[in-house]
């Protein structure tokens, strides 16, 4: 089973990455953050070494969205960028925990959205990659996974849980960093995290805005209206492509 999952996510994304990079124009690269992404890293990495693709590949500037991702990037010998320096990406490639069939996301999983969400909203393609797990049925779903991945600003923790609690949420946590750290996982952007528990999601977008609008909330885990398309990997090899 475990090799299934790998061979569905090296699956997506390698054809996420042969099907949405021009290589002739495409200069800046957007390397999300997860289990998935790390085969579209190392696609690219296979171009690189191509004498073919090796001329154009190396001029790529690859933009991080956390720690991981800055790894992904120079163990595959590609350039590293910032998005200081590159606030117009090209092509976005980043994973998910949940994906609707709106194109809807939840992620956050990985406890990197802010930088996600700066790097996806600053592309103009963004490109989901994803295992069959992820599907959702039709709608988000919020309590078979972990909830809303919600970054806050750490003082603001108590306030804001209680909010949440007002707007519906049936279950909050300030995520917890485990048995290798007591007390709260601290995000790339020293902020911590709740994972709140709001059920089905029918409106997304309305739920995405009321939560962005309470005093200590950096940003949610819903992705609306961001993703261009998905590449959903089976369990048999196949690929799904969703527009
Ligand atoms: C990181 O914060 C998340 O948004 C990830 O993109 C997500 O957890 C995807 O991970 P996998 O590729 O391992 O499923």
């Amino acid at each position: 089973l475990a090799d299934k999952l790998e061979s569905a996510k090296r699956a997506a994304a390698y054809r996420a990455v042969d099907e949405n990079v021009n290589f002739q124009h495409d200069k800046v690269i957007g390397i999300g953050s997860g289990s998935t992404v790390v085969y579209v890293a190392e696609r690219l990495g296979q171009y690189l070494k191509d004498p073919e693709y090796n001329g154009l590949v190396s001029q790529f500037i690859c933009i991080p969205t956390g720690f991981q991702s800055r790894r992904l990037i120079l163990d595959n010998g590609l350039k590293l960028g910032s998005i200081e320096e590159n606030s117009s990406i090209d092509v976005d490639f980043d994973g998910a925990d949940e994906i609707d069939d709106q194109l809807n996301l939840i992620k956050g999983g990985g406890a990197c959205l802010f930088q996600e969400k700066l790097v996806s909203t600053s592309s103009k393609k963004f490109i989901v990659v994803a295992d069959y797990r992820k599907k959702a049925p039709k709608y988000l779903s919020t309590n078979w996974k972990s909830g809303i991945p919600i970054e806050i600003v750490p003082s603001a923790y108590v306030r804001v849980a209680d909010d949440l609690k007002k707007l519906g949420a049936k279950h909050v946590i300030v995520r917890q960093g485990g048995s290798a750290k007591a007390g709260p996982v601290v995000t790339d952007n020293n902020n911590f995290l709740i994972d709140a528990d709001f059920g089905m999601l029918e409106n997304p977008s309305q739920l995405h805005d009321k939560i962005k609008a309470l005093v200590g909330v950096v940003e949610t885990g819903l992705f609306i209206d961001n993703a261009s398309r998905a590449y959903i990997g089976n369990a048999d090899g196949t690929v799904e492509v969703f527009n």
